[in-house]
């Protein structure tokens, strides 16, 4: 198959889209960037740092100041399926804490916050045999890009893949709690001023509930190669 540059794409938070995307990204060989862990690494540094959330201006300074790396799983065996580090240390897992769920919304709707991490992630896209999975890869990150997905699922059963991953890390919210939360940052993310989620216009929309990842990979395989065949 001729080699798309990126394969963009979007969704709601929990709707699969972060296994599809590494499952992909491992059966094609190429990179696969979580855009979110960057918007949870900025809230992260900021509950670290005793920085307010709510302080626009100090946690963008805060985003444009912290060092922001993304590297394939070394061998720790925990699960993990790329490793983040935020200034040199291991956060691949502190980025999933309810506190950085909590706040992430709101310290990814700050303009100066997008920008910085926008601009961090063509740097990504620029290298090439790149899946990029976040919010905004198809409108606004990587417009160009060949092959756009969104792909989307119930809010029942995106709370409910949350509340079982949120279980296996040890954590103990119930899951009307984390379907309130899905439910809250499906609305934010949404209806944000700034690069809200929305499908591009060219994006193909997959509804992942009672669906196989396997299935939805294979549906997406046979969409790269039409995305492929049309570049030749
Ligand atoms: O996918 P996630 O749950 O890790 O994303 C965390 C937050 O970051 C979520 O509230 C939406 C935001 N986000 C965004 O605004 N743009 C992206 N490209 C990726 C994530």
């Amino acid at each position: 198959m001729r080699e798309l540059n990126v394969i963009a794409i979007d969704g709601p938070a929990a709707s699969g889209k972060s296994t599809i995307g590494r499952i992909l990204a491992d059966e094609l060989g190429y990179l696969f960037l979580d855009t979110g862990c960057m918007y949870r690494a900025a809230t992260l540094a900021a509950l670290q740092q005793g920085v307010a959330v709510t302080n626009e201006t100090a946690v963008t300074t805060l985003s444009h100041a912290i060092e922001i790396d993304i590297k394939p799983p070394a061998a720790e065996g925990d699960g993990r399926h790329y490793t983040a580090l935020l200034d040199g240390q291991d956060v691949t897992w502190a980025l999933r804490l309810p506190e950085v769920d909590t706040h992430v919304s709101l310290v990814s709707s700050y303009a100066g916050v997008r920008q910085e991490m926008v601009q961090r992630q063509r740097r990504f896209g620029l290298r090439g045999k790149v899946v990029m999975v976040g919010r905004d890869i198809g409108t606004v990150v990587m417009p160009d890009a060949p092959l756009k997905l969104y792909i989307t699922a119930s809010a029942e059963e995106r709370a409910r893949r949350r509340w079982l991953d949120r279980q296996d890390q040890g954590h103990s919210n119930s899951f009307e709690v984390i379907l309130a939360d899905v439910q809250r940052r499906d609305e934010f993310d949404s209806t944000r001023q700034h690069s809200p989620l929305h499908p591009a216009p060219d994006a193909i929309i997959l509804d992942t509930t009672g669906r196989s990842p396997q299935s939805i990979i294979n549906e997406i395989l046979a969409l790269a190669q039409a995305a492929a065949d049309l570049m030749l």
